[in-house]
């Protein structure tokens, strides 16, 4: 029996940490959110950081464009909200229309705004471990470790996912901790043989259930970073939940592991800024 990592907990305690931070110290804080096009998923996903905005204390400003917006027009707005003191994060949701080229809008972004932490020079320095911000899910997961104790330091922990949101920022995190990385992806050899040795094993391949016993050591921590919609209109992970749920010491469930960590260090990166604490070298750790 694996103790459930509560996700929803534990983003709740950090939105409130930020709400009395806020409050406290009589923080102007405001999040500029860009939403393109009329995607289903992005429009709850904005919603939901607007309301996570106004639990904090925090001010949004919302810039909804229809889909036939020109790069050219995003790219002006965007520098608008970069040169308005009053604002002092922006983030463009993604995906994008395939019309405007993603990488161009995020490297357009001042990296003093990018509180999703997705800039090229934001990840440059969190690879040479200079401060900045940190994009938002893998930190959730380090904040998820840390406070359910789980200990990092000298741990085998197995990524599954190399992309550039999740699993490179990932390892780079778990690096930090002392954890000894492997991170495999859709090529890897032998991917069964190497889950098996994890202390840690954190799941973002984006394949509903992929995960069984078979991949896990008796007693990991396993943290699973997918959410699906299944046939019967429930939510699932990329871990086979409850296959791996009697082998494991503590898992995260979907929906309420993850997730709701993405606001709540997103929350967290509006309301610190960066490099606001020398004891704090990174934001949102
Ligand atoms: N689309 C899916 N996840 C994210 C995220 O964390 N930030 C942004 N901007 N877009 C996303």
């Amino acid at each position: 029996m694996a103790e459930i990592i509560d996700g929803k907990a534990i983003s709740l305690a950090i939105k409130e940490e930020c709400r009395d931070k806020v409050e406290k110290e009589n923080l102007k804080r405001c999040l500029a959110v860009v939403l393109v096009g009329d995607d289903p998923a992005s429009a709850v996903y904005v919603g939901n950081k607007k309301k996570a905005c106004e639990f904090c204390g925090v001010k949004s400003v919302s810039h909804e464009l229809p889909a036939a917006t020109t790069e050219e027009e995003l790219l002006n707005l965007v520098a608008e909200l970069n040169m308005d003191d009053s604002i002092n994060g922006i983030l463009v949701q993604l995906p994008l229309p395939s019309h405007i080229d993603e990488d161009k809008v995020i490297r357009a972004i001042s990296p003093d705004k990018d509180v999703d932490g997705f800039h090229p020079e934001n990840v440059g320095k969190l690879s040479i471990g200079q401060p900045g911000f940190l994009s938002c899910t893998p930190a959730g997961i380090i904040q998820l470790l840390k406070r359910s104790n789980v200990d990092m330091d000298g741990k085998n922990c197995v990524i599954i996912g190399r992309s550039n949101i999740v699993g490179k920022p990932m390892a780079l995190l778990m690096l930090r901790e002392n954890a000894t990385v492997t991170v495999c992806h859709s090529h890897t050899k032998d991917l069964k043989e190497i889950c098996k040795r994890a202390d840690i094993l954190i799941v973002a391949i984006g394949k509903p259930k992929m995960i069984d016993a078979s991949y896990v050591k008796d007693g990991a921590v396993v943290i699973d970073v997918g959410i699906h919609r299944q046939e019967n209109g429930k939510l699932c992970g990329d871990v086979d939940f409850d296959t791996v749920e009697p082998v494991a010491s503590m898992i995260t469930p979907v929906p309420g592991g993850v997730g709701p960590m993405t606001i709540a260090m997103l929350m967290k990166n509006v309301v610190d800024g960066i490099a606001n604490d020398k004891n704090m070298p990174y934001v949102a750790i």
